[in-house]
């Protein structure tokens, strides 16, 4: 299905074409204003200054070539020279009936499908996952399903923190620390209280600083006691990531650790020095990017004096088992913005192997108290991600018990799930992603503003008109999104109505669904989710004056039909736009 955006655009260009002038000036893009119609072009703007032109004499020649036909009005000459587009309720009405017809609520998939290896949550084994990982956790997720989408094959790795210097540490806190019987009640809490007593002593006691590298170089020599050891405490922090990704529902195709590399570095270290890549200095492999003026004076360091390699002898590792491998076109790691160096190292000396794949590293800002300070809990300490979600979900069922005090039991364990859940989710991607934010608990669940709870709730207050009205008010069958799939083609979506767009909120909610597919793909132009959301919100608003314009069950036909299918893709449109950011609307709330 084409979009209005990609319509008019044929239009222009055709136009411009016509006017003798090149065919692919300036941008369409939807209005920044609805008093100027609904998409606008700067081509006229953009011309006349490459030819020292009069734009608003230009704009009006490439106005005199545009056919519009039925799709718009003719466009209008506004301001220093753009040209605007205002669509014909016809033709929204026309398209609207399509988008209701088809599964994929107009959204076509990309042309050249690509392989994508999407690096997100990534959190460290004998720490606990922090708020710092919702952020790298949620935002992988949601890029993962909007890639999926759009028609990508996506590989979901988690690259767990799970080797490494920390287990010098945890083994001998393990030896001499442990305490069992808190192991049994908390498994993760205590192997997280041996590693940071350890970690205490050793600073204060080059003692056991020593002897907890001798631990770590017994495990590395592979050492039967410690290596056990080890890999009891990846199972018992794996079994708390488990449980956070459950509440989540985030899953992984993969999980790939630093451990899963380990066999592979000294590989990576030969093959640099063959290549010239990688030096000797000093006793150890080094790569200079002299080259590179933002890296000159960063040299990285593959494999240290003592024969230990580095975080980033392990990434370069992992670049070449997903290209060569797994066979990416591209890699994208979610990763936070104090690692931007450390990615710009790595993809510097991947290109300079040879590695030709699209290398992306996706950055984002921090989680902020409400004393706008690092997010802490009352003991300074991070806030543990289990504890948080739960504590979501413990608040959305208060506001579910007063809101809808009859409701099961379970149901309002489900919902609460879904709401608290989704507050979170969308509290972080509904922000521009590098941007800080605070996270506030009222903020999040009130059922006001540009929130989860509200876009549920106006999905669910659209569903109640439908109980109302018993499911086969409309011809179509409407609520197996699941079973929509690839109707589009076979035509088993009947439609018995045609849609009469009269009122103007009814035109304008039917040109917000249209802009879904429009939507949709430019999420992944620089990864912002929040595009999406931001949408869903005006989705939403459009939907609220919409209801309070035009009653629905009480008007009489054709108004009464054209009004329900509206209803209809509205919901739908919440329900997929809320899935793509991994968040899960109840039915009742
Ligand atoms: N475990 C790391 C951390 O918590 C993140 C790993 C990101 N992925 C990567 N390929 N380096 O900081």
């Amino acid at each position: 299905m084409q979009t209005f955006q990609s319509l008019l655009a044929k239009k222009l260009s055709d136009a411009l074409r016509a006017a003798g002038l090149p065919a692919a000036a300036g941008e369409l893009t939807p209005a920044s204003d609805p008093r100027f119609g609904d998409y606008q072009t700067n081509a006229a703007l953009v011309l006349a200054k490459q030819r020292g032109e009069n734009p608003r004499v230009l704009a009006a020649k490439i106005v005199a070539q545009i056919e519009a036909g039925d799709l718009c009005e003719s466009p209008a000459v506004a301001g220093a020279g753009f040209i605007n587009f205002t669509l014909r309720p016809g033709a929204v009405a026309e398209k609207t009936m399509e988008l209701s017809r088809g599964g994929r609520l107009g959204v076509a998939e990309v042309k050249s499908s690509r392989r994508i290896v999407i690096d997100f949550g990534s959190p460290n084994v004998a720490k606990p996952m922090h708020v710092g990982h919702i952020r790298s956790t949620v935002l992988g997720d949601a890029l993962a399903r909007i890639a999926q989408f759009l028609g990508h094959e996506v590989i979901r790795d988690n690259h767990l923190g799970d080797w490494g210097t920390q287990f010098g540490m945890v083994i001998y806190g393990w030896k001499n620390l442990l305490d069992r019987q808190a192991l049994q009640r908390n498994l993760l809490a205590e192997i997280v209280r041996i590693y940071k007593e350890t970690n205490q002593q050793a600073a204060s006691d080059p003692k056991i600083r020593e002897a907890c590298r001798q631990e770590l170089i017994k495990l590395q020599a592979d050492d039967r006691e410690n290596v056990d050891i080890w890999k009891q405490c990846v199972a018992f922090s794996m079994q708390d990531f488990e449980r956070v990704y459950k509440l989540l529902d985030v899953h992984y195709d993969l999980q790939c650790g630093e451990s899963f590399y380990h066999d592979r570095l000294p590989d990576v270290v030969e093959r640099l020095l063959k290549s010239g890549v990688g030096e000797i200095s000093e006793g150890a492999v080094v790569v200079f990017f002299r080259d590179n003026p933002e890296l000159a004076d960063k040299p990285l360091i593959v494999r240290k004096r003592d024969g230990g390699f580095n975080y980033a002898t392990t990434d370069l590792a992992t670049v070449d088992y997903r290209i060569n491998d797994l066979k990416a076109d591209a890699i994208w790691y979610v990763v936070g913005a104090p690692q931007i160096l450390h990615f710009r190292q790595i993809f510097d000396i991947a290109r300079r192997e040879g590695y030709t794949a699209d290398l992306r590293h996706i950055t984002f800002g921090s989680i902020l108290g409400e004393d706008r300070k690092l997010m802490k809990t009352r003991s300074g300490e991070n806030v543990p991600l289990r504890d948080l979600l739960e504590e979501a979900c413990k608040r959305a069922r208060k506001i579910i018990e007063e809101k809808n005090p009859h409701l099961s039991e379970d149901e309002k364990t489900d919902i609460a799930q879904k709401i608290g859940i989704g507050a979170v989710k969308y509290a972080d991607l509904s922000q521009y992603r590098m941007t800080d934010y605070v996270f506030s608990w009222d903020k999040m669940l009130s059922l006001q503003g540009n929130t989860a709870p509200y876009l549920q709730n106006a999905y669910v207050r659209i569903r109640s008109i439908f109980r109302k009205a018993g499911e086969s008010a409309i011809a179509t069958p409407l609520w197996d999104v699941d079973t929509q799939a690839d109707h589009e083609e076979t035509g088993h979506r009947p439609v018995a109505t045609t849609l009469t767009l009269a009122d103007s909120a009814e035109i304008n909610l039917a040109k917000r669904m249209c802009q879904f597919a429009e939507i949709v793909p430019q999420v992944l132009n620089d990864f912002r989710p929040n595009i999406l959301a931001n949408y869903l919100f005006e989705v939403a608003n459009s939907f609220h004056t919409f209801y309070e314009a035009c009653p629905v069950l009480k008007s009489e036909e054709p108004a009464r039909s054209s009004r329900l299918i509206l209803c209809d893709l509205a919901a739908r449109v919440l329900k997929q736009g809320l899935d793509l950011l991994g968040i899960k609307v109840p039915e009742k709330m």
